[in-house]
């Protein structure tokens, strides 16, 4: 059994290859992307095992499926990059790691709503220049604030949690509600409320065509003044450039965000060297209250060690069609 592995980073080797020694398949690694270009690549392989910025539209399954590839393995949670229906079409099964570790992208959610309010970022560069001033660190108690949650699956509920741990009110939005969440003392509301009431906002939906630019200009002007956003979703849930138009206005005060609309351009690189040309990234760095990370809420130890395991188990169980493959990491 063969799986080629494309946008491969240094970490992906290693822990794939780890984990590869009781499964013993053959693994080939490109740091290429997928693309209607890049599947040769694949050429004489079974699989293919892709991440989030890869992009599998009807085009490309297509080619994946004249050379012979008969598993989509997506070592990630999120599958809004694939094309379900060309796959099932084309007779293509499609996999994907569905609850590796929660706790990662919750936790990583947590760490940028502290990071903004504390500015510990600021105050670790104001010390290392001898700046021991605290003047413009000011933040505010999380406990007693209201913390609206879209999305409360396994990473929103795990990220509930933590925020009633803090002594905040969470209140929520999903189109199923939750009763173990709801036993967390999270109350649910209808979107529209949760805009109206609360203080830090963090999306946990996938996107898909109803949550696409869930916050846009209408429903940022329903916040409230200085609200707080977190994304650590997908970047298409976010309308970047009415973010922008209300960073500028003071009406979002705050902005972290792991994922962003034109990504793949970006993240997972090191353009240290580089003259970035997209402008709308540039102007959101350049606000001191805007937070970016490059899409590293999953990035941890736990999470890739379950990631590994769980994507070499799936594509050995679809390869050898033996039915043992848990519903939810089935797309297709
Ligand atoms: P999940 O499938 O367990 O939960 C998603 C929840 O969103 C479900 O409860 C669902 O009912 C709800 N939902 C669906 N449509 C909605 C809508 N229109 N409005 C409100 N809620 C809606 O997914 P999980 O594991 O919690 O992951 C959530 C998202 O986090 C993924 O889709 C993925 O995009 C992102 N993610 C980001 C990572 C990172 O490294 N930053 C890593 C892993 C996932």
């Amino acid at each position: 059994m063969k799986i080629a592995f494309f946008s491969t980073q240094p970490y992906d080797k290693l822990f794939f290859q780890a984990h590869n020694a009781t499964f013993d398949m053959e693994l080939q690694f490109f740091t290429e992307p997928l693309s209607a270009e890049t599947t040769g690549l694949a050429q004489g392989s079974d699989a293919v095992c892709v991440f989030v910025n890869d992009k599998l539209n009807a085009a490309v399954i297509e080619k994946l499926s004249a050379i012979g590839i008969r598993v989509i393995a997506l070592r990630c949670a999120g599958f809004n990059n694939v094309d379900l229906v060309a796959a099932k079409q084309m007779g293509l099964r499609v996999c994907r790691v569905p609850s590796y570790s929660p706790e990662a992208v919750a936790e990583h959610a947590v760490a940028m709503i502290l990071t903004l309010n504390r500015k510990t970022h600021k105050a670790y560069n104001r010390v290392r220049e001898q700046n021991f001033s605290i003047d413009g660190l000011l933040g505010f108690d999380i406990r007693g604030k209201t913390v609206g949650v879209i999305g409360t699956g396994n990473i929103g509920r795990s990220f509930c949690k933590i925020m009633t741990g803090f002594g905040a009110e969470v209140i929520a939005f999903d189109l199923i509600a939750s009763r173990d969440v709801e036993a967390l003392g999270v109350k649910y509301l209808p979107l529209v409320d949760i805009l109206d009431q609360a203080d830090i906002i963090s999306l946990h939906c996938p996107l898909n065509e109803q949550t696409r630019h869930i916050i846009n200009d209408e429903t940022i002007s329903m916040m409230k003044d200085g609200v707080m956003i977190i994304n650590t979703s997908r970047g298409g849930l976010v309308d970047t450039r009415a973010a922008i138009k209300a960073l500028k206005t003071k009406k979002i005060g705050y902005l972290g965000i792991d994922v962003y609309e034109q990504e793949e351009k970006l993240f997972f690189h090191d353009l240290s060297t580089n003259i970035i040309d997209d402008d709308v990234i540039s102007r959101l760095m350049s606000f001191p209250n805007v937070l970016v990370t490059a899409h590293q809420g999953f990035f941890t130890r736990e999470a890739l060690d379950e990631i590994a395991a769980t994507t070499l188990q799936n594509v050995q169980n679809l390869l050898l069609s033996n039915n043992l493959v848990a519903q939810s990491t089935l797309l297709a």
